[in-house]
């Protein structure tokens, strides 16, 4: 289903893109004249992931309108965060002036910023924050400084069957007593709905629900510096622990061992899932054609052990390559960004949760999206992952730990030290 969206959008985007070839943007050269850079306009490339919400129609065609000598050309990348990376990590590794304006995970804002890949946003770069959401603010500085726009953010949410159950529940034991006699066990069969699912492949989006269940429990992947292990808790192992029995007892399917975000929203839209874990951006796409939910669900915050818990904070912000031959164009990319327009664009046509302050007490907003209270408050509660160039390998410690015990290979304490003990690994000498 994601993929024949983004099929649609990418027909939509050739009629109305300039055609240019990807890595080749630029006017040449290997940038190293910095101020000359900085002042240079031209066509842009901005390079992000699978539009499956269908809103880069709008931007395209807003900023191409308006800027007819600057012409941006969108390079989708995959729906797959960790796919998303490794094709920016290599493009930056080459230099590559193509890359104009890229789109940063709030996760990778550090590793890029260390490694001078993306150009700061100070000077005659800076940007005015003033009308954002803080915490999309400070996703996107790294050691005081700014490198990139806030562009979209994300909190987790509670996604659940209102043809199966009027409330949401609040906590996980609840949520567990809802899906009784409604759900089936451990595995998906098409009679009945199984009871939930997250994002539990090996790759980002597990870190993401991994870090959920601890925090929920009063446990944490590092420290207040944001970077030192503090995983191999009591508190980290009850939170886990919800997860691992969920594939023990069977309240999550064995199926979801292979979900990202595509594939729990798909089980969902199908009708397997009685409750999800996901994006705000699921909404636009369950209300839409062929799902077979639509008018069917309500989206709350994430249940924890006794009462809410707290989402793992997500989203995407802009930078403007280092190698770009056009960094004033970039920038003025990167302000067009923050715009009312195009983020009202975004969560009106894809539920896309807006970085500007304002939207969430829009009250025409949320007359239409009653749930933006909520998503605020997922928001600013949202608990940051660990902030370290050495993130990559920070993840990995955290994903790999955490698939072995929840494929039963390994217990919930093993998991945890071996976690602790990999991420001190990646983050020594740092
Ligand atoms: C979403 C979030 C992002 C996270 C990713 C994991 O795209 O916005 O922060 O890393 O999911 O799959």
């Amino acid at each position: 289903m994601g993929a024949r969206r983004a099929t649609a959008a990418v027909g939509l985007l050739s009629a109305t893109l300039v055609i240019a070839a990807c890595g080749d943007g630029g006017s040449g050269g290997s940038g190293n004249s910095a101020t000359q850079d900085a002042n240079a306009r031209g066509p842009i490339t901005f390079v992000t992931g699978k539009d499956n919400s269908g809103v880069l129609p709008f931007i395209a065609d807003e900023w191409n309108r308006t800027h007819p000598d600057e012409k941006v050309t969108i390079k989708q990348q995959s729906d797959q965060a960790d796919q998303q990376l490794s094709d920016l990590e290599q493009h930056f590794q080459a230099k590559d002036p193509g890359y104009d304006v890229v789109t940063v995970d709030v996760v990778w804002t550090a590793e890029f910023a260390a490694k001078g890949w993306i150009t700061p946003l100070t000077g005659q770069n800076a940007l005015d924050t003033t009308k954002l959401l803080p915490a999309t603010v400070k996703s996107a500085t790294y050691n005081g400084k700014l490198y990139a726009a806030p562009y979209g953010s994300d909190g987790g949410l509670l996604y659940y069957r209102t043809d199966l159950t009027k409330t949401a529940p609040t906590t996980w034991d609840q949520l567990i007593a809802d899906c009784k006699d409604k759900t089936t066990k451990g595995t998906i069969t098409g009679t009945k709905p199984a009871c939930y699912a997250g994002q539990f492949a090996k790759y980002e989006g597990l870190t993401v629900n991994a870090a959920e269940a601890i925090n929920a429990t009063g446990g944490s992947v590092v420290g207040p510096d944001g970077r030192s292990a503090t995983v191999d808790s009591a508190q980290s192992a009850t939170g886990l622990d919800f997860l691992v029995n969920g594939f023990k007892d069977g309240y999550i399917p064995k199926e979801a061992l292979g979900f990202q975000e595509t594939q729990s929203l798909n089980a969902f839209e199908a009708g397997q899932l009685m409750f999800m874990r996901n994006w705000p951006y699921a909404v636009a796409i369950l209300n839409g054609k062929g799902s077979k939910v639509a008018g069917k669900f309500a989206v709350a915050p994430l249940p924890g052990p006794s009462g809410h818990g707290a989402s793992t904070l997500g989203g995407h912000n802009l930078g403007i390559s280092t190698y770009s031959k056009h960094k004033a164009s970039a920038l003025d990319f990167l302000k067009f960004i923050e715009s009312d327009a195009v983020q009202r664009n975004n969560l009106t046509v894809g539920t896309l949760a807006p970085v500007l302050t304002a939207m969430y007490s829009d009250p025409a907003l949320i007359a239409k999206f009653t749930y933006l209270p909520d998503l605020l408050k997922s928001i600013q509660t949202g608990v940051p992952r660990p902030i370290t160039p050495y993130y990559p390998g920070v993840t990995e410690a955290i994903e790999t730990n955490a698939y072995a015990a929840l494929q039963g290979r390994m217990t919930t304490h093993q998991a945890l030290t071996n976690m602790q003990a990999a991420i001190k690994s990646a983050t020594a000498g740092g």
